[in-house]
């Protein structure tokens, strides 16, 4: 079900659900096909072999979430973008596979503490400025289970588009044209990422790269675990 606890009545959350509206209906950004970093997650997660509940933050048009569901991971969607989440939620119907889809902002969950087994973030936490990164890490380390496993990516200053759009905050800047215009995109180096993740054990950390046509696409791509936490699970929903 699209839960209505969402966190887009202010401002700025609303002109970025209407940029991300129209991006996702783009057939470059609601692609079907995973990325190879998740295939290679769920093959480590499968290892533990046991039913694990995971959390896709920022799921888009769902090709992550679609991927998790059928490799037998209980996988719930989150997204500020109702387009994204509508395409998610028929693709998940059209075959036959069990829809959990909350409409949330990402530094703001509406779930209990410790209720995901692992959390999945492609392409999504850097959109948005230093302070949002760092209470979206907060959040899915509130959410994730004591040693629950985490994947994200971030975009790497190496990247060809580093600088590009007008400077909002030291190393984010805001697209000023095309399909992203209006969008945030912050751009990070290991030593940020390192202290970021200070309370996380970081598994593993590193660049991916490209060249795409003489220009380079790079980014960090992290995988950790949760330390202690204190907290149990029973219910799913947190309390407003
Ligand atoms: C480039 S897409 C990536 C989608 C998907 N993870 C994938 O790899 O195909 C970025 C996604 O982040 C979502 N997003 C952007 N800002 C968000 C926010 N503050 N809270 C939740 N989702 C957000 C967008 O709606 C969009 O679906």
């Amino acid at each position: 079900m699209i839960g209505n606890n969402s966190d887009v009545s202010r401002g700025a959350e609303k002109k970025l659900l209407t940029e991300w509206d129209t991006i996702l209906r783009e057939e470059w950004y609601s692609q079907e096909e995973p990325d190879e970093i998740v295939i290679n997650f769920a093959k480590l997660l499968k290892r533990e072999k046991r039913k694990m509940r995971v959390l896709d933050l920022g799921c888009g048009a769902g090709r992550h979430q679609i991927f998790m569901t059928k490799q037998g991971f209980e996988t719930h969607g989150t997204d500020i973008s109702s387009t994204g989440l509508n395409l998610t939620k028929q693709r998940l119907k059209r075959q036959n596979l069990e829809v959990y889809l909350v409409k949330c902002d990402m530094k703001n969950l509406p779930f209990v503490e410790s209720l995901f087994d692992a959390a999945i973030c492609l392409h999504t936490i850097y959109h948005q400025k230093l302070k949002g990164i760092q209470e979206t890490i907060s959040e899915i380390q509130r959410v994730l289970q004591k040693e629950g496993s985490l994947l994200i990516n971030f975009l790497s200053k190496r990247t060809y588009s580093y600088g590009k759009g007008e400077k909002v905050e030291e190393n984010t800047f805001m697209e000023t044209e095309g399909i992203e215009k209006g969008i945030l995109h912050h751009f990070t180096d290991e030593e940020e990422i390192k202290h970021l993740f200070r309370n996380f054990n970081i598994v593993n950390l590193e660049l991916s790269e490209k060249d795409v046509e003489g220009k380079l696409r790079s980014r960090w791509v992290l995988t950790a675990k949760t330390g202690i936490t204190l907290f149990g699970h029973n219910t799913m929903m947190r309390q407003a």
